[in-house]
């Protein structure tokens, strides 16, 4: 039996948590992380989580306060578990850019997502996160730090030998998939077999040249302004969890200020950045029934006085934000794909936005059929997978090195 527990730091939501709504904030609001214990048993693999919340002002505040929020909530679910004193391997999925240094060291490149820790970019985050549970006295071995996209595919891979891409479709949105190492040019490690690793893409920075603005629209621009990372991961802003509340708002906004929407008048709450949270575009989207009461109601906790055809206009509004994120998703997909010129292939997929919108999975199987119609494509949603694959991943470390 392998024992490992796991600090998750993925950034999706839990539904109990997001029930809790915040209507009127001005910033997103703040972010969870998840503690998982794994044992591993015979092949199969059993899990304990726990979500815990992180404030807004923890995500911005200093390094040392944000591992130490973690090494606290590692110590209070190690008590619960009644594993107190016990020195356990720990995998640690760190969903966030960084320079992978050896399996047990990555350096955070850059924050998204909301976060900005102060001391963190460039430092080892396996280090700061075991020096913080030193202070903390929690003993815990940090066996591997691995992106959540790496995770989701290790964890899917275990269950289908013939998933070869992890994504994930959550707060944020990026891609892995497995590449011969011939084809990789920057790899100076290892040259034996197997012949191939796996390569994070990182895909929510594509953009940051330049290379979409075409595709970008006034909406996009305007989000950007607000977010503490401006000009940065631009194809993430189209497509995830974290924005598309925000983008619909955007659109909601632009209408009534034109008098298209609302009879004109332009409510306080409409107006506040964030207000409009991606939970309410995947409710209204859930609410098939003609008259939209879902989407009524969110509409009057912002104070906007509408009509049967604002509403009719607001849904087409998260209709079109839903879709077109769900077409550059698997436009992104389409060329990793062709890319692998595999005939069949198995795609691991993790994260809120995917397991909670009606219409994301649907939607990207048609696209994908449009797009690559030479492949057969399965989308294979995995339950905390990027968890799961990290704890997998840290496992097989200390069977090989006999810790
Ligand atoms: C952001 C992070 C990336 C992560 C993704 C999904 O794009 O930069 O590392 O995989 O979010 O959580």
């Amino acid at each position: 039996m392998a024992q490992v527990i796991l600090s998750n730091f993925t950034l999706f939501a839990d539904e109990k948590e997001i029930q809790k709504w915040r209507l009127f904030c001005t910033r997103p609001r703040g972010s969870n992380f998840r503690v998982l214990l794994v044992k591993l048993r015979d092949g199969n693999v059993e899990m304990k989580s726990k979500v815990y919340k992180i404030a807004t002002e923890i995500m911005t505040g200093t390094g040392e306060n944000l591992f130490n929020y973690i090494a606290d909530c590692l110590a209070e679910f190690k008590k619960e578990q009644g594993l107190e004193g016990k020195d356990l391997p720990l995998g640690f999925t760190f969903s966030f850019p960084c320079r992978q240094n050896g399996l047990n060291s990555a350096s955070l490149v850059t924050w998204t997502k909301g976060f900005s820790a102060t001391g963190v970019v460039d430092q080892d985050v396996a280090k700061l996160l075991s020096e913080a549970c030193k202070r903390r006295n929690v003993n815990l071995d940090i066996i591997a730090v691995v992106n959540d996209t790496t995770g989701t595919l290790m964890s899917c891979a275990h269950a289908d030998s013939n998933c070869y891409v992890g994504l994930i479709i959550g707060t944020g949105t990026n891609a892995c998939y497995m590449e011969a190492l011939d084809e990789v040019e920057l790899w100076n490690g290892d040259k034996g077999e197997p012949k191939q690793t796996i390569i994070n893409m990182e895909w929510g920075a594509f953009g940051d040249d330049g290379s979409i603005e075409d595709i970008r629209t006034d909406f996009d621009r305007e989000l950007d302004k607000i977010t503490l990372n401006q000009g940065k991961q631009l194809y993430e802003k189209m497509i995830s969890g974290m924005y598309l509340g925000e983008i619909s708002r955007q659109a909601i906004l632009k209408l009534a200020k034109e008098k298209l929407l609302f009879n004109g008048v332009v409510s306080a709450e409409l107006q506040k950045p964030w207000a409009f949270e991606s939970k309410f575009l995947t409710d209204i989207e859930k609410d098939v029934s003609t008259d939209g009461l879902v989407c009524r109601e969110i509409l009057r906790q912002l104070n906007c006085r509408d009509t049967m055809e604002d509403v009719t206009v607001v849904r087409a509004i998260c209709s079109a934000v839903s879709t077109r994120a769900a077409k550059l998703v698997t436009a992104g997909l389409a060329a990793v794909i062709k890319k692998m010129g595999r005939k069949t292939l198995t795609i691991g997929v993790d994260g809120s936005l995917y397991k909670y919108h009606p219409r994301f999975h649907p939607l990207m199987d048609t696209f994908t059929r449009e797009l690559v119609p030479e492949a057969r494509v399965k989308y294979m949603l995995s339950e905390d997978g990027s968890g799961k694959g990290a704890a997998l991943i840290a496992a097989v470390a200390v069977r090989l090195t006999g810790k």
